[in-house]
């Protein structure tokens, strides 16, 4: 088949290359020009590894490209962005122009997916309106279907193919044409059901685990606040054969955990009650970290300098979207008291990529780790110490053994450990 793919970023590129890389042709479209010319020379400027290769080879051998406007095709796939507004209620803006600017090249007999992560009814109701608007009877003249994504970025290619996934058709004729479609490289299961509930299905996905990280946070703050290690009754609780506590940690970032359940309680805030109060629960974190390092630093005269290590919002990937390191970050910064200094190689935010780490905590006098990023876990604490006014940490993540950073004489704090009651 001939696929057009509507937007090429983290789903939307490596969707195309697998699609491309089993026997298809798939143009791409995307209305930031850099990655246009970026993958028309082989190359990519997110980071996720192996994406390039694969790209690249699409490219040389011819089945892969991209272009400034769309084509006609037999099939076209939808990855675009699906934030949320200011006041929490979705922005289905870009899904509105993703759709709307495929119509000129849409005929009866193709195939229409909606992959970007929707409020429920956005593909019946939403994309199906703009559909009709242009002339198209949904039901009749086209496949239409909400295919969501489950892909862990980082292993976004080897998710694409291994993972199950559930095709939301508007009909049953539309679900099983747009699942053989995804049976080109999908090693998975591919269930079928109707739009609204495969919706409904992604966005509790991801509200599952908001949930239970606000569960994991509450847990944490209780631990503090009893003197106990709530990792340690995690651990435990954990050799239940029923039980899954998830971790705590200074917030949820990202473009879906974060996002994703304002979804449901913007379409039923009187019913979404436990949603809810997960995510300000969530949101909430940078500013407890806030107090719990400024509680830490209190004892200093002066500006507090605050070295924090990692500012994406999840590990060992270049994403900042959503990032509570962002918030926590202006919340220090917001603070007169406070001089902050972030190192992480993975993206540049205010040179944090080029800077090393024991420069940066010259002077410190507290050291953050933010983000459990392979580079801090093997870090030299000894050179820490020597570089730092007062030599104390706080991992937010468990991510250091306690004893092995205070046999280098610094003092380790844990969020979620009531261990050291200042
Ligand atoms: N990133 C993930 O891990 C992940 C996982 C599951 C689901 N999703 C969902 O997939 C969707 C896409 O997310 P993403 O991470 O790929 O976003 P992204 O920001 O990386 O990529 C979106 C791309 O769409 C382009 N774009 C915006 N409007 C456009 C338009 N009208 N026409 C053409 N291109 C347009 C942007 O320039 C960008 O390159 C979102 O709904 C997201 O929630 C993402």
């Amino acid at each position: 088949m001939k696929i057009c793919v509507i937007g090429l970023g983290y789903i939307g590129l490596p969707t195309a290359a697998m699609f491309a890389s089993s026997g298809h042709t798939v143009v791409g479209f995307d209305v930031n020009k850099k990655v246009i010319e970026a993958l028309n020379q082989g190359k990519v400027i997110i980071e996720e590894p192996y994406l390039e290769e694969m790209v690249e080879k699409a490219v040389k051998q011819g089945t892969l490209r991209a272009s400034d406007k769309p084509e006609e095709a037999d099939a076209f796939i939808i990855c675009v962005p699906t934030p949320i507004l200011p006041d929490k209620s979705p922005d289905l803006s870009y899904v509105e122009s993703g759709v709307k600017v495929i119509i000129p090249y849409l005929k009866k007999g193709n195939i229409v997916i909606l992959e970007s992560t929707s409020p429920p009814g956005t593909t019946r109701d939403f994309m199906g309106s703009i559909l009709r608007e242009a002339g198209f009877n949904p039901e009749e003249d086209l496949y239409v279907a909400y295919c969501p994504e489950r892909v862990l970025p980082g292993k976004i290619l080897k998710e694409l193919r291994e993972n199950s996934r559930v095709v939301g058709g508007i009909n049953e004729k539309s679900a099983e044409v747009v699942k053989n479609l995804y049976k080109s490289f999908v090693e998975g299961e591919i269930y079928t059901s109707d739009a609204t509930t495969a919706e409904m299905c992604k966005l509790m996905e991801n509200t599952y685990r908001d949930v239970n990280i606000a569960l994991a946070n509450e847990l944490a703050m209780l631990c503090e606040k009893m003197g106990v290690n709530a990792w340690d009754v995690i651990r435990f609780a954990n050799k239940h054969p029923r039980v899954n506590l998830h971790m705590p940690g200074p917030g949820v970032g990202g473009h879906c955990i974060a996002v994703d359940p304002w979804f449901i309680v913007s379409n039923q805030p009187e019913t979404a009650k436990i949603i809810n109060l997960a995510r300000n629960t969530n949101d909430g974190m940078p500013h407890y970290v806030f107090e719990k390092i400024k509680n830490l630093t209190s004892d200093v005269d002066g500006v507090r300098k605050v070295c924090i290590l990692g500012v994406t919002y999840k590990p060992d990937v270049d994403d900042m979207r959503e990032s509570p390191i962002i918030e926590l970050i202006h919340l220090l910064t917001e603070d007169k008291i406070f001089e902050t200094v972030v190192v992480d190689s993975h993206v540049d935010y205010e040179g944090s990529k080029d800077r090393n780490l024991y420069d940066a905590a010259e002077g410190a006098h507290l050291v953050v780790l933010a983000v459990n990023h392979n580079e801090f876990k093997n870090v030299d604490f000894g050179r820490i110490k020597n570089a730092m006014k007062c030599p104390r940490v706080l991992d937010t993540r468990n991510f250091w053994d306690a004893s092995i950073v205070e046999k280098e004489g610094l003092e380790y704090h844990l969020l979620g450990w009531g261990r050291h009651k200042r």
